[in-house]
């Protein structure tokens, strides 16, 4: 016997099972059951990605790529610092499966652990920055700060002119101009320290602190934005905000800025939570997901994500942003870092980072060319003679051009770095009086009594362990969410990423140091172009969303490039993702939508007369494929076709690539260009909300239209039309969680992705399969059969006994399930994916659970009960609940409590709220944490 594969630890039906389940769905092999589904025309022949490595070979080689890496100390701040991450926070969040596998949670009755984990980090948002709405993280500072100036042309629609700090650090300058300029905005780059002049303006974004360390008063720069109509955006730093006065005291409008340096890695430039707060006046043009409060069934404050109306999934093409996925885990780690040093320790990192910079400052003398910082200096010198001696000393210093040097001073710094690199400036460090600061905090920060609340680590492992414990993560049952693809993380993946080679390399390191680094992240973008059969990859996304606007605008710019300015439209199904039109907007496309056909297909004649009515403005089209449906559609090639044929390019979404992989390759059936989500596909964990990757894959002649270096551009210009733009502040994007991904592919190897990918549409058929009888599937494709996920229709049932989707939805929580995607693409229904990742027996244990929810939907209609009474109605139960002593319900407890006996047998999972009210909470908004006394029983 040889041991098992990875694949084999991957994939959860075993051989046996497979033939089970292959012989419910009426095939006698994978294999015939890929040829019946999948459309012959669209297959592809072996990929070349070679054989599995086992889980101890695929560590041996990340170790090696690791050692490659050269790790000097970083000094070099421009908005990525030295940080401790607290090995209570490392193992318990971010190594704890019970965190990182949970999915964003817009399911609030078995999410509440960690909305109460995102809101800790809005309250601390909300005080350092002295205003009050803050919302649950953005990708990265850049984007963040690029998504502040699209709030301020929402908002404010009189001008057409933002004008950007000239201190703002360059890749966020670079980045946010960028963008700015595609929706049409003037842009200018300016000193505005000193006030702000000229006409129609919409905003400014100031930095505070700014690139080189220097903090200047803002204040009258705030009054002459304001007295011009503008608003004020700052870009802050959350540890100077610390010692620093509040953006909000000092008047602005929104407050930006990454949360990095709370504990989170360097990680080679991302994944970090990037946060945005606003006045109360422009809350509902804010971007990204905000964690409000509500009530429950028994009126008891509960969580949910509020104000959802302004989001891409609700208002499409309208959304105040496209942002889907973020940065949820390393937002409840930068949360929980406030929380375990408190508003105290917290101000003591700050006063011992401050303090070493005043040291080294007040050594290097008359050569420092700010008088007022936070941490960070910046020295005349002859920067490549400094940069090279602070290399061998072991230490990495920012060059900023040939004749300064920064030194940016973090928490892991020590009192003998600041004597040794003094010396590197023929200096002698000595303690001095720290450096007074020119606008010193008058208010005081994380006053709530959450931020004071954990003082031993005992209490901050069994806080952490409570929140978890309140949610449903993939490590206690599987999340068959619909386009979702909630597969298993892997460990052996999981677990280089906090390796210091890989961890605590500075994005902006050079090259030299970075080697094992960058042959990793090749070495994945070449397998993903081998997989997607496209020419070539960029990991620079650091979402789905920014994916898709880097793949738009690859598009938009190839036309342009060509002479076509005309060209803006792109055609998009009615069931795209809200994700898609929401991209659009951002790269200045119009969206026309295309109908679907009865059979859930892309109607071909509505895409007939679309392309015809707009032949010479059509830009493309954006499909998704196996389609967003569940169906792999058998005419995908015709549809990319007609496309091409007026000129357009096509945009195939690769957020099912699931049900593709080692199947088909959209490079080879039509596509210009995609977009991959390595956290669906290639097993990163969703983290409860993010982080993800979503790489942009594009063919050859869209090659030159792939992301830029953001530190490589000249934003001074706009971009030379002819090459592609940064759509994120570091080069790799989230590079730091792209190892699991390696992970993945290296221990599946060709044989086990084409496996996963079939065993995945596998399970789907048979959940299908299995179901259908008690409830019907919305659509079906080839044979009858469904791609990787499948639609259950309830609006028939829902019409005949009141009973919805949502009452479906909330009933699973009792049979200890989370809920599928919910009423996405089609209203009233439930869309499952299970991933190949799920043995027979989850599968099974599911199907018992809807078949029983199937026979309490069946009580209804046969008047046995009426809805109201049903226990559909009232789901979920709280343990509380159903222990009380007063039980005023038509139906038994142990119904309500263990409707199946399976439930007995494990460890029961109760939710820790009723059924929350999510409109109350719209209608009496509040985002912050409430106070202890809201939760008071005896209120
Ligand atoms: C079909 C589809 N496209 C795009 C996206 C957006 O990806 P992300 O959430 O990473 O931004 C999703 C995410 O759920 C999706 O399902």
């Amino acid at each position: 016997m040889t041991p098992a594969s990875y694949s084999d630890r991957h994939i959860g039906p075993d051989s046996k099972e497979t033939a089970e389940m292959l012989g419910s769905v009426g095939y006698p092999t994978l294999a015939a059951l890929i040829d019946a589904a999948v459309p012959e025309d669209i297959r592809t022949t072996t990929l070349t990605l070679g054989p599995a490595l086992t889980e101890e070979e695929a560590l041996r080689k990340l170790r090696s790529y690791a050692k490659q890496n050269v790790v000097l100390q970083s000094f070099y701040g421009q908005g990525y610092f030295d940080t401790i991450t607290p090995p209570v926070i490392r193992r318990n969040v971010v190594e704890d499966p019970g965190w990182y596998t949970a999915y964003t949670p817009y399911q609030p009755e078995i999410s509440q652990g960690r909305l109460e984990a995102l809101l800790n980090f809005q309250t601390m948002v909300q005080e350092l920055t002295g205003l009050p709405i803050a919302n649950a993280s953005l990708l990265d500072e850049a984007t963040a700060v690029a998504e502040a100036v699209g709030l301020m042309a929402r908002t404010n629609k009189k001008g057409n002119r933002v004008i950007l700090d000239r201190r703002l650090h360059p890749q966020v300058v670079a980045v946010t101009a960028e963008r700015a300029r595609t929706l049409g905005l003037e842009v200018e780059i300016a000193d505005v320290s000193s006030g702000v002049v000229g006409e129609s303006l919409i905003g400014v974004v100031l930095a505070y602190p700014g690139t080189e360390g220097d903090i200047v008063d803002i204040r009258g720069a705030i009054e002459d934005i304001h007295s011009r109509g503008g608003l004020a955006a700052i870009a802050t730093d959350l540890l100077a905000l610390q010692l620093l006065e509040s953006p909000g005291t000092l008047g602005a409008d929104i407050a930006v800025g990454s949360s990095q340096r709370f504990g989170v890695p360097l990680f080679f430039g991302g994944p970090h939570a990037a946060f945005m707060a606003v006045t109360d006046k422009l809350k509902r043009q804010l971007a990204g997901r905000i964690v409000g409060v509500s009530k429950d069934a028994e009126g008891r404050p509960a969580y949910r994500l509020a104000l959802q109306t302004r989001e891409q999934h609700i208002r499409r093409e309208r959304a105040t942003s496209n942002i889907c996925t973020a940065q949820a885990l390393l937002a409840v780690c930068a949360a929980m870092y406030a929380i375990w040093h408190g508003p105290a320790g917290l101000r003591a990192i700050a006063e011992r980072v401050h303090q070493y910079a005043s040291d080294f400052a007040q050594a290097v003398g008359d050569k420092v060319v700010h008088e007022n910082f936070f941490d960070t200096v910046t020295v005349e010198c002859d920067a490549p003679a400094i940069v090279a001696a602070a290399t061998e000393a072991g230490y990495l210093v920012r060059s900023l051009g040939d004749s300064k040097v920064s030194v940016s001073f973090g928490e892991g710094a020590t009192r003998e770095d600041v004597e040794k690199l003094a010396q590197l400036f023929g200096a002698t460090a000595t303690e001095s009086e720290a450096r007074p600061l020119p606008l010193p905090r008058t208010t005081e920060t994380l006053t709530h009594p959450i931020f004071s609340s954990v003082h031993s680590e005992t209490q901050m492992l069994r806080y952490l362990r409570e929140l978890k414990d309140k949610d449903l993560a993939l490590d206690r049952t599987m999340i068959p969410l619909g386009s979702c693809t909630m597969k298993l993380n892997p460990t052996t993946g999981m677990e280089p990423i906090t390796w210091p080679e890989f961890a605590n390399v500075h994005p902006y390191a050079p090259d030299s140091q970075t080697a094992g680094w960058r042959a990793l992240l090749n070495e994945m973008e070449e397998w993903l172009a081998e997989i997607t059969g496209y020419a070539k990859v960029s990991v620079q996304p650091n979402a789905g969303s920014q994916g898709e606007l880097a793949g738009l605008l690859a598009i938009r710019r190839y036309h342009q490039a060509n002479g076509e300015h005309q060209r803006d439209i792109i055609v998009i199904p009615q069931s795209a993702h809200g994700t898609n039109a929401a991209s659009a907007t951002l790269a200045k496309l119009r969206v026309v939508v295309v109908a679907t056909a009865p059979d859930g297909s892309i109607d071909l004649g509505d895409l007939d007369a679309k392309l015809e009515k707009h032949a010479e403005n059509i830009a493309g089209i954006m499909i998704t494929y196996p389609s967003t449906h569940g169906v792999f559609e058998d005419t995908v090639r015709e549809v990319c076709q007609k496309v091409h044929a007026v000129g357009g390019q096509v945009y195939i979404d690769g957020a099912n690539l699931n049900a593709l992989t080692g199947i088909a390759r959209p490079g080879e059936f039509g596509g210009d260009v995609s977009h991959l989500n390595l956290h669906k596909t290639f097993s990163i964990p969703h983290g409860g909300g993010g982080p993800g990757v979503g790489p942009v894959a594009v063919a050859e002649h869209l090659v030159p239209f792939l992301p830029t270096d953001a530190n490589a551009v000249d934003f001074t210009k706009e971009t030379p039309i002819n090459i592609g733009v940064p759509t994120s502040g570091a080069r790799y994007g989230s590079a730091g969680v792209v190892p699991i991904a390696w992970a993945y592919i290296a221990m599946m190897g060709t044989e086990g992705l084409e496996r996963a990918s079939a065993t995945a549409v596998l399970n789907a058929n048979y959940l299908a399969r299995e179901l259908s009888d008690s409830f019907p599937v919305l659509y079906t494709g080839k044979n009858d059969l469904v791609g990787h996920e499948c639609i259950f229709d309830l609006r028939g049932l829902e019409h005949d006994t009141g009973v919805s989707a949502t009452d479906v939805a909330k009933r699973l929580v009792d049979y200890g399930f989370h809920a599928p995607t919910l009423s996405f693409p089609v209203a009233g229904t439930l869309m499952v994916e299970p991933t190949e990742s799920e043995d027979k027996a989850e599968l099974d244990r599911f199907i018992a659970a809807m078949r029983s929810i199937r026979a309490e939907i069946e009580e209804i209609a046969q008047g046995s009960i009426t809805f109201e009474e049903s226990v559909l109605h009232h789901a979920p139960f709280t343990a509380e609940s159903v222990s009380d002593d007063e039980w005023g319900y038509a139906f038994s407890r142990r119904q309500a409590a263990y409707p199946v006996t399976s439930l007995r047998q494990g460890v029961k999972y109760f939710p820790p709220v009723r059924r929350i009210d999510e409109a109350f909470g719209d209608r009496h908004f509040a985002c912050s944490c409430p106070p202890p006394e809201a939760f008071n029983i005896e209120d």
